[in-house]
């Protein structure tokens, strides 16, 4: 039995088949514009992400019938999504009513001042506090700015939904307008403890309750794909999540403390805390983490790192010290450490605990000896110390113990990283065999869901051989020195 997974991210589509016994026999992957029309905003086009769906697709099952020699059956499709982006869509066309904005997207920054008196309740019922990465504050926006599309709203012709409910409604060919608790956490509408819309929320934000999607589970009986509009494939699709808690349930983090970090180009933590929602302090966010069908909703916190391969990246284009970011592990590996050198990558602000949109990034600590090994190797340290930050606001301020920390994403393939990692945070850093760990989890919460793998014990058999990197004890007081130099950086920007 063989599960599709579309992973619908930020800048592409990577579509994998996985087998039964957790192997990855085929990938697809694909880009799609992105639209920045002013600065600080960032739009899709929907149409443009379906097209790299169904390119992805195709080329992951063109790819495995090339292998297998005959066309490879498909028994579920799963799916995950970059988080927060808003789609309004004709229920009739499934044609855009206007351009998706997407998480990123600033221009929301008025209404969340205009509510800004509301911000404690807000955060009472959803973990989060008011800020423009959020959907319903781009839902004000569109209300109040594209008032034609919001008539089709209010009278029932365009559907509201993240990415998630986009998607399904072009795979089942309409037939669906759905989400999961775990997306629908993310968008100040969803009260976090019943796991339902909030009708106080939708008033406050001025989103009629009628257009907004169904909640149905993360895994479980969700809908079929409709053969018309979706490769021909007449197909369950029964797993659906965010990427980010995709990622900590293709990690196999099933149980509370569970942790990971997923490094792109910043990183986002997520550690399980069960049934449990852990109220969200030290700049942390409180969210879903999934609802397998008749179970609990599980809860996490969630934790964001802004730069992390973005800091290898200006070393390569900025500093152009590197050709390709996977040199950085070379030439960081030529020297034994960074001779005092530390480098903040607060290269666009800083996230968790600080919040600090005005930091700027630092390289402290030089001398005439230093060299671009030594920076280099700074750069990786930054980055594994923003990862122990957040590992600390967890375990002190929220109280969850941790004993190792899952990684995955691009960055998780650099050896030098994972290690260093692990002696900064004092604690095992665990990868899994295949990195591309929210596509995994996407295809877990489909398998689970259709009875390709019958329970937890399954998917995480499907899941096993792991790489563990454990830590060695470090000389001096490395993280007292970073903490000096994050502080120096934040009095440096404001
Ligand atoms: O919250 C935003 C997150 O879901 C985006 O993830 O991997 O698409 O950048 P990614």
């Amino acid at each position: 039995m063989t599960v599709l997974a579309v992973d619908a991210g930020t800048t592409g589509v990577t579509c994998l088949l996985v087998a039964e016994d957790g192997r990855v026999l085929a990938r697809g992957q694909r880009e799609f514009p992105q639209h920045f029309p002013a600065p600080g905003l960032v739009e899709h086009d929907p149409d443009e992400i379906w097209a790299a769906v169904l390119a992805a697709a195709s080329d992951a099952l063109a790819a495995a019938a090339a292998d297998l020699g005959e066309p490879v059956a498909i028994s579920s499709v799963g799916l995950t999504n970059q988080r927060e982006t808003v789609v309004l869509w004709e229920r009739d066309t499934l044609r855009p009513a206007t351009r998706a904005i997407v998480w990123q997207d600033r221009r929301s920054a008025g209404e969340c001042d205009r509510l800004r008196e509301h911000e404690p309740r807000v955060r009472e019922l959803t973990g989060l506090p008011l800020d423009p990465y959020f959907s319903a504050t781009k839902l004000a926006w569109l209300s109040a700015n594209l008032p034609d599309v919001w008539a089709g709203v209010r009278a029932g012709r365009v559907a509201v939904g993240t990415v998630d409910s986009y998607l399904l409604a072009r795979l089942t060919g309409g037939r669906l307008h759905a989400t999961d608790p775990s997306n629908a956490s993310r968008t100040l509408l969803l009260d976090l403890a019943s796991a339902r819309w909030s009708p106080e929320l939708a008033d406050l934000f001025g989103v009629p309750l009628a257009a907004l999607p169904e909640i149905v589970p993360s895994s479980g009986s969700i809908g079929r794909t409709d053969p018309e509009h979706f490769l021909g494939l007449d197909v369950p699709v029964s797993g659906v999540a965010g990427d980010q808690q995709a990622a900590l349930f293709g990690q196999a983090g099933f149980t509370p403390g569970a942790m990971k970090c997923t490094y792109g180009t910043g990183s986002f933590l997520l550690v399980n805390t069960g049934d449990r929602i852990v109220p969200a302090g030290a700049g942390l966010l409180s969210t879903v983490a999934w609802q397998l069908e008749g179970r609990p909703v599980q809860y996490a916190l969630e934790g964001s790192v802004f730069v992390t391969g973005a800091a290898v990246q200006w070393l390569r284009d900025g500093l152009k010290l590197i050709e390709r970011s996977a040199d950085s592990e070379r030439l960081a590996a030529s020297v034994p450490g960074s001779e005092g050198v530390v480098f903040v990558p607060a290269l666009t602000g800083i996230g968790t605990p600080h919040w600090d949109p005005h930091a700027r990034g630092a390289i402290l600590g030089i001398t005439r000896g230093t060299t671009d090994a030594h920076v280099a190797r700074a750069v990786l340290d930054g980055i594994a110390y923003q990862i122990r930050d957040v590992v600390e606001a967890v375990t002190g301020a929220a109280g969850i113990p941790v004993d190792r920390l899952a990684v995955d994403g691009g960055a998780a393939a650099n050896d030098l990283l994972c290690q260093i990692q692990a002696d900064l945070l004092g604690r095992p850093v665990v990868r899994p065999r295949t990195t591309e760990t929210t596509a995994m989890g996407a295809a877990f919460l489909a398998g689970l869901g259709a009875g390709v793998w019958r329970d937890l014990a399954e998917v995480a058999e499907a899941g096993a051989g792991r790489q563990v990197f454990t830590p060695r004890p470090l000389p001096g007081d490395g993280y007292r020195r970073w903490l000096d130099a994050v502080d120096a950086v934040r009095r440096f920007g404001s």
